[in-house]
């Protein structure tokens, strides 16, 4: 029996997890992507989305708790798009991711994972330093519904994940959004495209950052990425870096601080403005890295890279790992593109020597890898 969305099906066994916040499970031989619920767990579902290949669907009702399954604080989780697993203890959780990067780099590098997904913060809440509020057309503040345009309105206290000075927006105008920046300069609340800035201090260096552009989400990780970046590269005074993905300068400007000369590149050119004044010592340039890269020095020492969730891609490790640098740390937001740039990174000669992964976006299926490549 084909399914259509609507469907509610009862006493549905749910089998491992699989990348993007949802548990695998098999209806008359058909694939089913159920969210809300934990392997081993017999749950009710309701069919949301049907394709050629697999479903999707959402947990009604749990017949078989696991050990695992608490009750969410936020009464609006499940509903809202901003947390996947707020119906699992915090240790569960990261135990589903260290086996997402386990499976993903296993499957496509070949390469097997041994670590845990380490924690970063004592609480899964407060941690997110940015928010985008969306309001709906009677002016109430909201996040987007997990693959929907809808937006769910927050609950009274407010989003669990924000950091307590954005957890509560204030009122905005109906069917526009605000960018919420807990910033170590102070907390702001701006339109969305604001050219606002604040400031963000890491190992005491300060960072200007768009109040409305990238910097890492979890207050803890710039200081985190930046510590796992410096203890796999191990810079030296005189040597040559390449900052690809750059933003605002994060990891140019502590590789600067270990006498290191440095090249980023960046596509936001907000970003690169800011990056120039961040790190008046590094030089960097405007462009797409796989269009620009040619212009990275004929030699380089070391190379960060921390693209987009798509990866950087074959064009991109080319040109660098050409460049033989003694050592590449490949910061990664998503681990499935991490095992396809790993997997060809070997194919170019340069072994992975080690994968870090922080739980760097508690209670979602977000997991940040960093990576260390050598050459062979
Ligand atoms: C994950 S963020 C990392 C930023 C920075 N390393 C940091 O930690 O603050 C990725 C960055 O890549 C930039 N970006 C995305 N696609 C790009 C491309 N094709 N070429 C250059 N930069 C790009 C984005 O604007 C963003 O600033």
């Amino acid at each position: 029996m084909s399914l259509s969305v609507g469907d509610v099906l009862t006493g549905i066994d749910i089998a491992a997890v699989a990348h993007g916040g949802h548990f695998v499970a098999r209806h008359d031989g058909q694939v089913i992507f159920v969210r809300g619920c934990d392997t081993g767990e017999v749950v009710d579902i309701r069919i949301t989305e049907v394709n050629r290949r697999y479903a999707r669907a959402e947990t009604i009702a749990v017949r078989t708790a696991g050990e695992y399954r608490v009750m969410p604080p936020c009464p609006v989780a499940g509903h809202c798009g901003g947390c996947d697993f707020q119906h699992l203890e915090v240790s569960r959780v990261r135990e589903l991711k260290r086996q997402i990067v386990a499976e993903q780099l296993q499957h496509l590098a070949g390469l097997e994972f041994t670590g845990d997904v380490i924690a970063v913060s004592p609480t899964p809440f407060g941690w997110r330093s940015r928010m985008r509020y969306h309001y709906d057309e009677n002016g109430r503040a909201g996040l987007r519904a997990h693959r929907s345009g809808d937006i769910v309105p927050l609950p009274a206290d407010g989003c669990r994940l924000a950091a307590e000075s954005i957890a509560t927006p204030p009122p905005w105008s109906a069917g526009t959004e605000l960018i919420a920046a807990a910033a170590d300069s102070g907390t702001v609340f701006v339109a969305a495209g604001s050219t606002q800035s604040v400031r963000e201090t890491v190992s005491g260096r300060h960072f200007e950052v768009a109040a409305d552009g990238f910097w890492q989400a979890h207050g803890a990780a710039p200081q985190v990425l930046t510590d796992a970046v410096l203890e796999g590269l191990q810079p030296r005074s005189g040597e040559v870096a390449a900052d690809l993905y750059c933003g605002v300068g994060l990891f140019a400007g502590a590789l600067c601080d270990h006498g290191v000369t440095v090249l980023g590149i960046e596509a936001d050119r907000t970003a690169v403005a800011l990056a120039r004044r961040n790190v008046p010592q590094g030089s960097f340039l405007a462009g797409d890295v796989a269009k620009v890269a040619d212009r990275l020095p004929q030699v380089l020492d070391l190379v960060v890279l921390d693209p987009p969730r798509t990866g950087a891609g074959g064009v991109v490790l080319a040109a660098v790992l050409a460049r033989q640098p003694r050592a590449v740390a490949y910061v990664a937001c998503d681990p499935a593109a991490l095992g396809r740039d790993l997997r060809l990174a070997a194919e170019l000669g340069y072994q992975t020597e080690t994968v870090q992964a922080f739980d760097l976006f508690p209670l979602t299926h977000h997991v940040e890898c960093v990576a260390i490549l050598k050459p062979e």
